[in-house]
């Protein structure tokens, strides 16, 4: 006998649709959908009864790019995969994408055993992995197209931190020659790391080491030139390629005019660059260290044109890059040299919210919120329509969300394990009651109900958001 759930009388919202509905879940997955008050939907029966009057039935986010456990600038990024998709599946995401790192003369496997054994039996909420490739070689080409069969489909590759992450024009160039035949995605971090460095070591030198310079050093025309060249080894490679937190207006002209001339070139914001500038890198007492990342916020006026580039569909995705580290004791080595302050903002907890409140602001419709936070990233890796929708078939990952209720963003409320909300004191509409997980209730109204080890490992097929 299978458990039946029915979701009664919300207003289901999908990337494609609007509709006044009712949702049958049976055990993991959404049986069927019918408009409330009919006679289809009236015959069903239930074990369990939602009541979404009055609310929204919205799919689980995806949010494809987050760092639990990262070591980065001699610490680890301070949520685990426990409580890192326990404030996830909070915040009304049912499904992380979490980076696995190959470390430099190791294998990608290694990498990923690892990673693996992190989140194995830790998880809240679904999660799927991609590959950072540190040291391109021959051997790491080969396992590249191994790890694609097996649902690890893309790799992130870094122009950016010489001597750590980095990848040189060369070794680019051949793992993207490898994604054009093997079906993978590669994830570009575009930032011009060797020239930053040098600007960076100039800057100290004239003893400009707060938080704000930062900002000053990873230049906005550095951003846009590591995002055309990016752009220009995809094209010569034939592959496609996806920018990761892009946050300067040079670097969203460069991926539209790409996608003017119809190239497979995607691009992603997050939130921090919608929603903080530099005024928040500069506040004082070294309060700035909470609002370090890289690419690094950009002077409020970017800001438009990256709700343009979302309206527009020359951003695709949002996704949060959660990469949390405490003030105390983390941001804090960088004090007296922003260089050493770790790079990475907490947000898995704050997404959906954030971009509601942007569909109360008016910068982006309903189905737009749905189609940026959930279908496009399920579809730009490989998990659609398992994940990203609710469709008959589809895991029953659903949030209800009550587009009325107030909240406000705060450490002293949020489940993020972090010292800090870079939200802190924000007022925003909007907030998530109820969660399922694959029918299962991680959150019921406003209770965590969910437990470490329910969320699984989900392998994903090649892109599914090709031109
Ligand atoms: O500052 C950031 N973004 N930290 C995480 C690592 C990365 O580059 O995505
Ligand atoms: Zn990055
Ligand atoms: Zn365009
Ligand atoms: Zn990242």
């Amino acid at each position: 006998m299978s458990t039946r759930t029915v979701i009664r009388g919300g207003l289901v919202i999908t990337a494609s649709d609007e509709l006044h509905a009712d949702v049958l879940i049976e055990d993991t997955r959404i049986a069927a959908i019918a408009a409330t008050g009919t006679s289809a939907a009236d015959a069903w029966t239930a074990d369990r009864i939602i009541d979404a009057t009055g609310k929204y039935v919205i799919p689980g986010g995806v949010d494809a790019h987050t760092h639990m456990e990262l070591p980065f600038g001699g610490t680890f990024a301070s949520d685990t995969f426990e409580t890192g998709t326990r404030a996830a599946a909070w915040g009304g995401t049912t499904t992380i994408i979490d980076f696995a790192v190959q470390s430099v003369g190791r294998s990608l496997r290694e990498g990923l055993d690892a990673w693996n054994a992190k989140a194995d039996g830790k998880c809240a909420i679904d999660y799927g992995f991609h590959m950072i490739v540190s040291d391109v070689n021959q051997d790491t080409l080969k396992e590249m197209d191994l790890l694609v069969e097996e649902g690890v489909t893309s790799f992130k590759q870094f122009m950016a931190y010489p001597g750590v992450f980095y990848s040189d024009d060369g070794q680019i160039l051949r793992a993207m020659q490898r994604s054009a035949e093997n079906g993978g995605l590669i994830m570009m971090h575009a930032e011009n790391g060797i020239a930053i460095d040098v600007l960076v070591e100039q800057a100290l030198a004239r003893g400009e080491t707060d938080p704000r310079f930062h900002g000053e050093v990873r230049k906005a025309l550095l951003e846009a030139e590591a995002t055309h060249r990016a752009i220009k080894l995809a094209q010569v490679a034939g592959a496609p390629l996806y920018v990761v937190h892009v946050s300067a207006t040079e670097a969203v002209a460069e991926l539209a005019r790409a996608r003017d001339e119809g190239l497979n070139v995607f691009g992603e914001t997050c939130p921090q660059y919608l929603f903080l500038s530099t005024d928040n890198l500069a506040e004082p007492d070294f309060e700035g260290a909470k609002y370090v990342c890289s690419t690094p916020l950009r002077p409020r006026e970017h800001q438009a044109a990256l709700w343009r580039g979302l309206r527009t569909n020359d951003l695709q995705v949002v996704s949060t890059d959660h990469c949390p580290f405490c003030f105390t004791g983390q941001k804090e080595l960088g004090r007296g040299d922003f260089s050493k302050i770790p790079n990475g903002l907490p947000g898995v907890e704050n997404r959906m919210d954030l971009l509601h409140q942007a569909v109360v602001d008016g910068h982006i419709s309903r189905r737009r919120w749905i189609e940026i936070a959930c279908a496009t990233p399920a579809r730009m890796f490989g998990l659609y329509p398992k994940k990203g929708t609710i469709a008959p078939g589809a895991d029953a990952d659903v949030v209800i969300y009550d587009p009325h209720a107030e909240q406000i963003m705060s450490a002293e409320t949020h489940h993020m394990n972090v010292d800090y909300s870079a939200y802190e004191g924000r007022r925003t509409t909007g907030r998530v009651e109820t969660v399922l997980s694959r029918g299962t209730s991680v959150i019921t109204d406003r209770e965590f109900t969910g437990r470490a080890g329910h969320g699984s490992y989900t392998p994903r097929s090649t892109c599914q958001y090709l031109l």
